[in-house]
């Protein structure tokens, strides 16, 4: 495992070494991931309304972590507030090729993270990192450390059904291989009945993709100066 995958383009963003690409973006990256991955899958909405003792959220390219804090962080809100509801644990499950080391998540926490409970949640995390299973109270969290074009047809196999989806590879013009029509359709296949996607790419290529793989797709307002991004559903 490299433990150089990342270099700092100024002191909150970090960049791949691998992609010469931002893990996220510095202007907000807390609030961005709440806009286009829980507010564009509708989470709040979602495990209200769900049956099911368990969620599942599947994401394409772990990287930092942040976004499996944040989502973590939004049901533990969500178990405080129902505690008798049906829905008790959140499966989260995540595919990264290059897997950070924990000194660089925790590098990037203590640059981006200026919430208590979301350092607290931080800090849990990097005691068991790296994992390719950890679990912890209300949460499963399941890392694979693979090249998801490989891990796909391992997924295809499996009994996964995942109710939303965190599109979250780097952009598609710099790792295009993480939004092909191939690489989509595989996941199709995984994605529940009513299952839903986000991402905040709104890239042509990506919705035509997306499509041909069977989702149906809306484009939607993006997060900050971003024109637009991407939601669906399983069509
Ligand atoms: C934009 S970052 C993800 C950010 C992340 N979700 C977070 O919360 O920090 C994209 C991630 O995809 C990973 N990645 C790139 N190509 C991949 C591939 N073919 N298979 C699996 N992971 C890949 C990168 O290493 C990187 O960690």
């Amino acid at each position: 495992m490299t433990t150089t995958n990342i270099v700092w383009y100024d002191s909150v963003t970090p960049l791949s070494t691998h992609f010469n690409d931002v893990y996220f973006n510095s202007d907000g990256a807390i609030a961005e991931t709440r806009y286009v991955f829980i507010e564009g899958n509708k989470l709040n909405e979602r495990f209200l309304a769900h049956t099911q003792s368990t969620f599942t959220i599947g994401e394409t390219g772990f990287g930092s972590g942040l976004n499996f804090l944040i989502v973590w962080q939004q049901f533990c809100h969500f178990r405080q507030k129902n505690p008798n509801h049906p829905l008790k644990r959140l499966q989260f499950i995540s595919i990264e090729k290059y897997p950070l080391s924990a000194d660089e998540l925790q590098a990037i926490y203590s640059a981006v993270i200026n919430e208590p409970d979301l350092l607290n949640l931080a800090r849990q995390l990097e005691k068991q990192w790296p994992c390719q299973y950890c679990q912890f109270p209300d949460v499963d969290l399941n890392v694979f450390f693979a090249d998801i074009n490989q891990f796909s047809s391992q997924l295809i196999s499996s009994n996964l059904l995942i109710d939303a989806w965190f599109f979250d590879g780097f952009s598609p013009a710099k790792n295009p291989s993480m939004w092909s029509a191939e690489l989509f359709s595989a996941l199709y296949e995984r994605t529940a009945h009513n299952g839903t996607f986000a991402t905040f790419t709104a890239a042509s290529e990506v919705r035509r993709n997306l499509i041909k793989a069977g989702f149906n797709v809306r484009k939607h307002q993006g997060y900050g100066k971003k024109r637009e991004m991407l939601i669906g559903c399983k069509g």
